[in-house]
């Protein structure tokens, strides 16, 4: 009995060991892999020129430095892309070309101060743990996602459609 019993713990604890040592890192391998092909593919969708800094940094050969590219911040785990804030950097483009369900940890999106067109992709209502959004100062057009609707954590939200400029301090409006 006392051998079968040690012969269990083993296979758990030998178990848990493979499942840390081999599975784990290849999970949060791939899941940089795919944050930062969907980051490269919008950037090549991007008008030039870039700024040459965020141009290199933002590389698949640069992957091993995901969480310090230009503009790019991870969460505390320094594993996963957070934030992205590429505020007055004179982009010409869109969003289309950024695919939000490959980066689903994102908590602040501040693209404040570009160039950017297009409509505002419903997609970001999915990012649940966004709490800041700011497209101000851009050139979007179009209607705002009603899918915006479901960011429960969203704390602060700014945007330019059609002429108007809002501003919305969501936790200023709710805690006045
Ligand atoms: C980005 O850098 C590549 C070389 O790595 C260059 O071919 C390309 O023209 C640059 N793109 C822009 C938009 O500056
Ligand atoms: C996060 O990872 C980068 C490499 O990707 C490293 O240069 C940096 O020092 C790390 N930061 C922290 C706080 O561990
Ligand atoms: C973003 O970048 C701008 C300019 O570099 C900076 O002023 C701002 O504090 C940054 N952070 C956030 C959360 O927007
Ligand atoms: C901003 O980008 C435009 C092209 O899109 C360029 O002509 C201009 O020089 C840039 N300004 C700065 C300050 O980088
Ligand atoms: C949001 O996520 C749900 C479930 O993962 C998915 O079915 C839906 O297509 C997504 N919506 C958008 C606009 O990406």
């Amino acid at each position: 009995m006392l051998d079968m019993t040690t012969s269990q713990k083993l296979y758990a604890l030998v178990f848990h060991l493979l499942f840390f040592i081999f599975l784990l890192p290849l999970k949060i391998t791939s899941s940089q892999r795919t944050e930062a092909e969907a980051l490269v593919k919008w950037k090549n969708s991007l008008s030039p020129p870039l700024p040459p800094s965020l141009n290199s940094s933002w590389s698949l050969t640069n992957l091993a430095n995901l969480c310090i590219w230009d503009a790019i911040a991870c969460d505390n785990t320094n594993t996963t892309v957070s934030q992205i804030n590429l505020s007055g950097a004179n982009l010409t483009g869109t969003l289309t070309a950024l695919d939000f369900a490959f980066l689903p940890h994102l908590t602040q999106i501040n693209l404040n101060g570009n160039h950017f067109g297009g409509s505002i992709p419903s997609t970001i209502g999915n990012l649940s743990k966004l709490t800041l959004l700011d497209l101000g100062n851009n050139l979007y057009e179009g209607t705002l996602p009603n899918k915006l609707g479901q960011l429960r954590e969203l704390q602060y939200l700014s945007f330019f459609l059609q002429q108007s400029q809002w501003h919305y301090s969501l936790s200023a409006y709710e805690s006045p």
